[in-house]
């Protein structure tokens, strides 16, 4: 078996951050789609693009009642090799093991790239299988736009979509009988399990939430401190209030990980301050309350600088419980592999409201992700392919 993610490391390096940065429909992430055309052509799987941008390799006829894997070739900014990837690599070598041990699936099996998993270029995690089963509205969804002004419409335009088509796909979402997505997991959950794989169990609610702070842009050497309305005194308020709101609640997150004052100049004072907060719960009533806090708090520091605030949720998502029977099931196929909750989001979460659906996590020792410290050993990611084709075999065969 070769190792297929091997032959994108080179693709998307972002030499300033460290790690890939690859988003949504950028050049990069297009060279991906065109290496996953080609590999998918390799094993004679029929490659079609739906309307959201979305890439299926069919196996066999599409059809309903599919079993389709994969995941996503997108990253965040400066991202770790294997988030998004590992899943659309060893879902490949999954078909190849299944293919070299004779099997013929009895119903279609399809290996799926989703667009803009990450929001990293348009600001909505988890896009493509938005648009796929119309959890974000079209029109909403065409009028994002990336940090350079460039909207989701003229993007998808450019890659050789047709902008008006995006939405929600019954089509395409009717084929899909059962979904697994495989994973690197984004903690040490089986590494302290002592287990090269295992199955997800639930991810927690969250949502990003983007705050605009308005003040009054000044010179930061002649404006005296008693006459400045400096909306960056605020967006801080806000960070420090994140850390303090989310250690209240039990196992709630709460990060800034994004701000950008503008004009930006270090002699400058800003006249507004944008502030993205990424939130996480275990239900959607502590995540509000949390969120609610860390808004409560920046209003206060605003109003007390003179400054106002505007607040903006750009995507949410409730609890998602994955399917128990499936995952019983698979855990079971797989030995016995343990179980673990999630706090990182995912297409499969997504689609868990439409059909029944399953991850796979494999191990990283490191702990670490979105960052390029991500790490799983090549022992563990051939466990992974191995426990997909076991997977794929059960509900396709
Ligand atoms: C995606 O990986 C997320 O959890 O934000
Ligand atoms: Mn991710
Ligand atoms: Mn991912």
């Amino acid at each position: 078996m070769r190792d297929l993610l091997a032959d994108l490391a080179d693709v998307g390096r972002d030499p300033r951050r460290g790690g890939y940065s690859r988003h949504g429909f950028d050049r990069a992430e297009l060279e991906l789609r065109e290496w996953f055309t080609a590999e998918a052509l390799r094993r004679d799987l029929g490659v079609r693009t739906d309307r959201n941008g979305n890439l299926w390799a069919w196996w066999g006829e599409p059809g309903a009642d599919a079993v389709v894997t994969g995941s996503h070739l997108d990253s965040v900014p400066g991202g770790g090799a294997f988030d998004g990837p590992l899943g659309v690599t060893t879902a490949l070598e999954a078909v190849d093991v299944l293919r070299a041990k004779g099997f013929t699936p009895a119903r279609p099996l399809a290996v799926v790239v989703f667009a803009e998993e990450e929001g990293g270029r348009f600001g909505v995690p988890c896009l493509g299988t938005r648009l796929l089963t119309g959890a974000i509205d079209a029109d909403a969804a065409r009028r994002l736009t990336d940090p350079d002004g460039v909207t989701l419409a003229e993007a998808v335009a450019d890659a050789g979509l047709d902008p008006a088509r995006l939405g929600r796909d019954d089509e395409a979402l009717a084929t899909v009988g059962r979904f697994v997505e495989l994973h690197v997991e984004q903690g040490r959950g089986l590494v302290d399990l002592d287990a090269a794989v295992g199955v997800a169990s639930s991810i927690l609610a969250h949502g990003r939430w983007r705050f605009t702070f308005s003040g009054e842009g000044n010179h930061a050497g002649a404006t005296l401190l008693g006459d400045r309305r400096d909306p960056m005194l605020p967006a801080s308020a806000l960070v420090l209030a994140a850390r303090r709101a989310a250690s209240h609640v039990d196992d709630a997150r709460a990060t800034v990980g994004r701000l950008v004052p503008n004009p930006g100049g270090t002699n400058v004072i800003a006249s507004t301050v944008d502030v993205w907060l990424d939130a996480r719960a275990p239900d959607s009533p502590r995540t509000r309350a949390v969120v609610e806090e860390i808004a409560a708090a920046a209003r206060a520091a605003a109003t007390e600088e003179g400054c106002s605030v505007t607040v903006t949720e750009e995507s949410y998502g409730d609890t998602v419980h994955f399917d128990a029977g499936l995952r019983d099931e698979l855990a079971g196929v797989l030995g016995g592999v343990p179980a673990l909750p999630t706090g990182a989001g995912h297409d499969a979460g997504i689609l868990a409201a439409h059909v029944p659906t399953a991850m796979l996590f494999v191990r990283n020792p490191t702990g670490v992700s979105h960052a390029p410290a991500e790490h799983a050993e090549p022992a563990d990611c051939a466990a992974g392919v191995v426990a997909l084709a076991a997977a794929l075999e059960r509900l396709a065969g």
